[in-house]
């Protein structure tokens, strides 16, 4: 019995020092102590066979060497966990005393508030607004609109064709005969969207940009609407009062079409102004009442209804209203342009 007590704790003692993690020390324990096949729990069982005589003296060393297995096994586990806490605390180690990482708040393209600004007061005026394909088809882009073949806008120079009947639209007056397929008058919409033009960029001009179209046709309409829709839309919009005026002009789709401008908001006609140059006014858009051909190409009566529309662009509006000398600016992508609004 003293042999087997003493190779058993031989053994457990190897065992026990293999073991570094908790999976192990589990299969120590069920190895050795485990009530039904522990090997320290069988040796304790077979003390029954002895006499009393040799029972008392291998009871002795079993004992102790389950009081020693025991002790080492948990001294082993605590050394394991405390092993464990340590690594855990290391990789998980917080440096309290770095800086923190900023995290910066994104903020609205300038040009996407001021669209929403536009609609917004529109909107407050009895508009909708409406969306349309930015990759239309000639009969949108041009013959419905009254563009006949051979005129400048239609020429490739100034399109950016996909193919012979598509084309990225240049302007958003395609919306325009969209919506009055779609609806019977009264229509009004407001159309903001994005355009593309084969230009050369510079300052004021880039090949994508964006523009707001918009149209009222009902029985009645005249050109006193327009004036006085555009005049409160720009009241509202710059919170002051504004003038207003025509000046004659060509756009295939209106009959009569006119350039307006509006009273310079930031001047009285000095000569240093930087907006207006001291002219006193600054351009708008284009506007007029929608030609009856437009309104018969969508099947709308031009004998009963007539209409005003206009159109202007956003990024103009936009780098006027924050002093942005480049349009160009607005989609570069750059961040330290674009944190500043
Ligand atoms: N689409 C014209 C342009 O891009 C602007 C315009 C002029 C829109 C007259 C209109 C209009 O609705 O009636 O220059």
């Amino acid at each position: 019995m003293k042999q087997a007590v003493e190779q058993l704790k031989e053994q457990f003692l190897n065992d026990l020092q293999d073991v570094y993690s908790s999976d192990g020390l589990q299969q120590v324990r069920d190895t050795y102590f485990s009530r039904k096949s522990g090997r320290i729990t069988l040796l304790m069982r077979q003390l029954g066979k002895l006499s009393p005589e040799e029972r008392k003296e291998a009871g002795r060393l079993v004992n102790e060497l389950r009081d020693f297995a025991e002790s080492l096994f948990a001294e082993r586990q605590q050394a394991l966990r405390l092993q464990d806490e340590a690594r855990r605390a290391e990789s998980e180690r917080l440096d309290v005393t770095l800086p923190g990482r900023r995290i910066k708040p994104g903020s609205e393209h300038p040009i996407v508030r001021v669209k929403q600004r536009i609609e917004d007061i529109f909107v407050s005026m009895g508009y909708s607004v409406e969306d349309g394909p930015e990759i239309d088809t000639t009969f949108y882009n041009f013959d419905a609109l009254n563009i006949p073949v051979g005129h400048p806008a239609r020429e490739s120079q100034d399109t950016f064709y996909i193919d012979s009947e598509l084309a990225l639209r240049s302007q958003t007056s395609n919306i325009q005969i969209h919506a009055m397929q779609k609806r019977r008058p009264p229509i009004r919409i407001i159309a903001p969207g994005k355009v593309f033009r084969r230009d050369n960029p510079d300052p004021t001009h880039n090949p994508m940009f964006f523009q707001v179209e918009g149209l009222n046709v009902a029985e009645g309409i005249h050109m006193g609407h327009l004036k006085g829709t555009l005049q409160i839309f720009l009241e509202k919009l710059f919170s002051q009062s504004v003038r207003l005026r025509f000046r004659p002009s060509y756009f295939p789709f209106v009959e009569p079409g006119a350039e307006t401008d509006f009273s310079c908001i930031f001047c009285k006609a000095e000569s240093d102004c930087r907006v207006c140059k001291g002219v006193g006014w600054i351009e708008l858009g284009g506007s007029g009442m929608v030609h009856p051909n437009v309104l018969s190409a969508c099947g709308i009566d031009p004998k009963k209804y007539s209409g005003f529309a206009f159109g202007f662009g956003i990024d103009r509006m936009t780098a006027m209203l924050y002093g942005v000398d480049d349009i160009r600016n607005f989609f570069s992508g750059d961040l330290r342009f674009l944190e500043q609004f």
